[in-house]
């Protein structure tokens, strides 16, 4: 076949937008640039971030289909307090329960339509999940074994699985097909600031990715912060998500993991100390290593 009967077809993927309003307004100022045939979201619009419902409203005016994340199901949880009883006055709950409250009735009956998965009519070898094909967070990331993504693309019929969630990209063959990770529209881990998706261009059966990253104002996503009422209700899990924005790192489920490790509740008293143990730069799992060996508390 020539070049020019060839089929094209380019869909474009975000994900893990979390509230963040001006990084996802940026990733639709180039989207509308790249003019792909299709767009599919792969969950986490909302949590982590101030601006969920505003978020909602933007994917929801577009039409596009959107899965649900395992931040579409905490919060949803929250709102029907379907959570442990002291969820609902602790501190370290505080800004779950404030975005939560933030959502209009409207948003949570949207978010409770949303599904597990979605295929796309433009590439039906392609499947989206937000987590795995097992669960909303059950992570893939560069540190994922191939055998363990090989077995899970042999568990479904399509040959491209893509996902989100560890908001950090990835492109990885296998002898199954491919699983490529959109990492994240609004807080990515991979010490890149901007805000990163993924456009898809099949052609005839082969299927291009492209990871894309773009800059926006990082300082309107602070400013929010702080206009919304978030940063004062959030506590010290606002703040920890303002450092995870500022290093593009993890440090809030870094510092649970800390509290956990000493004993003690996660309060705002202890971030200085913390502060002054955690090493951003340093792999999550040495880190967990290295709390599990210095604290390991006797059965
Ligand atoms: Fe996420
Ligand atoms: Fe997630």
């Amino acid at each position: 076949m020539s070049p020019a009967q060839a089929t094209t077809k380019r869909i474009a993927i975000l994900a893990d937008v979390h509230g963040n309003l001006p990084a996802l307004e940026a990733v639709l100022e180039d989207i509308e640039v790249q003019a792909p045939d299709e767009v599919l979201v792969g969950g986490d619009l909302v949590g982590r971030g101030p601006q969920g419902s505003a978020v909602i409203r933007e994917i929801r005016r577009r039409g596009w289909v959107s899965i649900r994340g395992n931040h579409e199901e905490y919060l949803l949880s929250f709102r029907r307090h379907d959570v442990p009883p002291d969820w609902l006055h602790l501190d370290e709950w505080a800004a779950a329960r404030w975005m939560a409250a933030e959502l209009s009735e409207d948003d949570i009956e949207y978010l409770g339509t949303l599904a597990f998965s979605a295929r796309c009519d433009s590439i039906p070898q392609l499947l989206l999940t937000h987590g795995s094909p097992v669960a909303t967070s059950d992570g893939l990331g560069p540190w994922t074994r191939a055998s363990k993504l090989d077995r899970l693309l042999a568990g479904i019929e399509e040959s491209v699985l893509v996902c989100g969630h560890t908001h950090r990209p990835m492109v990885r063959e296998l002898d199954h097909g491919l699983v490529v990770n959109v990492g994240s529209v609004g807080l990515p881990f991979n010490g890149d600031r901007r805000a990163q998706y993924a456009i898809f261009t099949w052609v005839d059966g082969d299927c291009r990715v492209e990871l894309r990253q773009v800059e926006y104002d990082l300082e309107e996503t602070l400013s929010a912060y702080r206009t919304t009422g978030f940063f004062e209700a959030g506590g010290v899990t606002a703040e920890l998500l303002r450092l995870e924005l500022l290093h593009a790192t993890p440090f809030l489920v870094p510092f649970q993991r800390w509290a956990d490790a000493i004993g003690k509740p996660p309060e705002t008293g202890r971030l200085d100390e913390f502060l002054d143990f955690y090493e951003p730069d340093e792999p999550l799992r040495d880190f967990f290593l290295r709390i599990e060996s210095m604290f390991e508390r006797p059965c």
